[in-house]
C-alpha cells in the first residue's frame, strides 16, 4: 500500500516537473516541401525543364514530377494550411529553371516570377516567415548541359540567379538557404549516377562536385552580404544533413571510424564554411590513395589560400536536416583499385540504421555545437516515412522523440536552436516515388484534384505549436 502510494507521488512529481518543459517563446515551427517534389506543371506557363525533369522522362518513369502535388496551383490552399497550422514559418525552394528557364540572365519568366511573389506576399499576410531554398537540386537542364556542377562556370550562373531572386524578393525573404543538402546532389548525380544527372564518377566526380558547389554556395553569401544586407537584413546560409552516427562499440578505432565518418561526411561542407578548407582526414587520405592510384595530385580539388577565405565564414547560422541514426564500424583500408569516395573513406557503414533513439538529435546538435560553433542552429528537415494512412502515430512517436531530444538540448544544454522545421508538410514526390510518404498532410496522387486531408500528426503538430508544450508521455518514454 505505501509502496503504491510513493509510486502515485512520484508519478505526480515527474509528470508536473515535466510538464512545465515548454518551447522558448522564440522557438520558431516551421515545416518544408521543395519545388520539384510539389509544385508539378512542369512545363507550363514558360518553364524550363530541370534535370530531373529529364532524368524521369528520359527513363519513361510512370512516377515523375509533372503534377506532384499540383503545388503551382494550388499554392493558396498550401498557404491556408500553413495558416491553419501556426506555422510561424514555411520552408520551400524556387525552381530555377521555373524563374529562368534556360537559368540564364537571357531567359527571365514574367510568370514565374508571378508565382513566388505571389506566394510569398501570401505567407506574409498571414504572418508565416518564408524560409526561401534557392537551389534544391533542380538544376536547369541547360546548366547541366553546359557541365553543371562539374563547370566552375556553374558559380558565375548560379551568381546571376541569386541576385536576381534577392533583387525580387529580397524585401520579403529574411532567410535565405543557398543549396540543399550538396552532399546529396553530388553523392546522387555525379558520384553514383542513380539521380540527376547520373554521372556515375565516384571518384573525382563528385569531390569536383563539392568544389564547385562550395564555391557557388560562397558567391550566393558573399554577393548578399555586398549587396543586399545592409538594406533588407536577412540571414544566408548552406542546409547540410547527416544522420546521427554512432560507433558500434567503444573501441578507440570504432570511434575513430565515427569521427571520420563524420568528417568525411558532415566535414566535407561543414569545415570548409565553418572553419576553413577541407577537413585534414579527407585531405590527406585522398592524396595519399590519389598517389598509389599514381594520379599526379589528389582528386579532391585543392583550394587556393584566397578560396579558403573566401568561403570560410559565409554562413549565418547552421541549417541541418536530419532523419535517423546509423552505426559505424572499424575495417581495414580498402586495397587501391578503382577510385571512389567510399574507399576513400573506408568505414564499414553496414550495420543498422534506427528511427528510434532518443538522444540522436541532442548527441548531433552538441556535435555541430562544439565543433563549428555556429552561433545558431536550425533544424531544417527533420521527420519520417509512414505507409498511407491518416493515423500516422508512428510519426507522431517519432516527433515527441526527436523534439524531447531537441527540447533537452536548448533547455540543459543551452545550445542556441531557434528554429524546427517538420519534413514536410504533405506527401509528394520523393525523388522516384510517391509510395513514401513523409507529409503531415495526405495528398491524394490518385484524385485529379490531389486533395489533401489532415492526418493525426498535423493536428498533433498544430497542438504543439499552440500550446509549446510537449506531452508529459513524451518525457516519461525519454526519460
Ligand atoms: C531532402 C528532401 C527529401 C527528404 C526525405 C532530404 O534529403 O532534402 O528533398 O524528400 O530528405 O528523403
Amino acid at each position: 500500500m505505501f509502496y503504491l502510494a510513493k509510486i502515485i507521488v512520484f508519478w505526480f512529481l515527474v509528470q508536473n516537473s515535466l510538464a512545465t518543459k515548454t518551447f522558448p517563446e522564440s522557438f520558431m515551427f516551421g515545416t518544408g516541401t521543395a519545388a520539384f517534389q510539389i509544385e508539378g506543371a512542369w512545363n507550363e506557363d514558360g518553364k524550363g525543364p530541370s534535370i530531373w525533369d529529364t532524368f524521369f522522362h528520359k527513363k519513361n518513369a510512370t512516377e515523375n514530377g509533372d503534377v506532384a502535388c499540383d503545388s503551382y496551383h494550388k499554392w493558396k490552399e498550401d498557404v491556408q494550411n500553413a495558416k491553419d497550422l501556426g506555422l510561424k514559418f514555411y520552408r520551400f525552394s524556387i525552381g530555377w529553371s521555373r524563374i529562368m528557364p534556360n537559368g540564364t540572365l537571357n531567359s527571365v519568366n514574367q510568370k514565374g516570377i508571378e508565382y513566388y511573389s505571389n506566394l510569398i506576399k501570401a505567407l506574409k499576410e498571414e504572418d508565416i516567415e518564408p524560409v526561401v531554398t534557392l537551389y534544391h537540386w533542380d538544376m536547369p537542364q541547360y546548366i547541366s548541359d553546359l557541365g553543371g556542377a562539374l563547370n566552375v562556370q556553374f558559380v558565375d550562373y548560379f551568381e546571376d540567379y541569386v541576385r536576381l531572386c534577392y533583387t525580387l524578393f529580397g524585401a520579403y525573404v529574411k532567410y535565405w538557404l543557398t543549396l540543399n543538402e550538396p552532399t546529396i546532389q553530388c553523392f546522387v548525380g555525379y558520384g553514383y549516377g542513380v539521380g540527376a544527372s547520373g554521372f556515375a564518377l565516384p571518384g573525382d566526380g563528385l569531390y569536383q562536385c563539392s568544389y564547385v558547389l562550395l564555391k557557388a554556395h560562397a558567391r550566393a553569401y558573399r554577393i548578399y552580404d555586398e549587396e543586399f544586407r545592409d538594406q533588407y537584413q536577412g540571414k544566408v546560409g548552406i542546409v547540410l544533413e547527416t544522420n546521427w552516427i554512432e560507433a558500434e562499440t567503444e573501441d578507440p578505432l570504432d570511434l575513430e571510424a565515427q569521427e571520420r565518418y563524420l568528417q568525411f561526411y558532415l566535414g566535407w561542407f561543414a569545415n570548409p564554411v565553418y572553419k576553413g578548407n577541407w577537413p585534414d582526414v579527407m585531405i590527406d587520405r585522398i592524396a595519399n590513395r590519389s598517389k598509389l592510384e599514381n594520379l599526379a595530385r589528389s582528386r579532391l580539388p585543392a583550394f587556393t589560400q584566397d578560396e579558403i577565405e573566401y568561403i570560410n565564414g559565409t554562413h549565418d547560422f547552421f541549417a541541418i536536416n536530419t532523419y535517423y541514426t546509423s552505426t559505424v564500424s572499424y575495417q581495414e583500408d580498402e586495397p587501391i583499385g578503382t577510385p571512389s569516395y567510399s574507399n576513400d573513406l573506408s568505414v564499414d557503414a553496414s550495420t543498422n540504421s534506427s528511427y528510434i533513439d532518443n538522444q540522436a538529435l541532442r548527441k548531433l546538435l552538441n556535435y555541430i555545437n562544439d565543433r563549428y560553433n555556429p552561433g545558431s542552429i536550425i533544424i531544417t528537415e527533420n521527420g519520417r516515412a509512414t505507409s498511407d494512412g491518416l493515423e500516422d502515430i508512428e510519426r507522431i512517436e517519432y516527433l515527441k522523440i526527436y523534439l524531447c531530444s531537441l527540447l533537452d538540448t536548448i533547455l540543459e544544454d543551452n545550445v542556441n536552436v531557434i528554429g524546427y522545421s517538420l519534413w514536410s508538410l504533405m506527401d509528394n514526390f520523393e525523388w522516384g516515388t510517391y509510395e513514401t510518404r513523409f507529409g503531415i498532410i495526405r495528398v491524394d496522387f490518385d484524385s485529379p484534384n490531389r486533395t489533401r486531408t489532415w492526418k493525426e500528426s498535423a493536428r498533433w503538430y498544430q497542438n504543439l505549436i499552440a500550446t509549446r508544450v510537449l506531452d508529459n508521455s513524451t518525457f516519461i518514454a525519454n526519460n
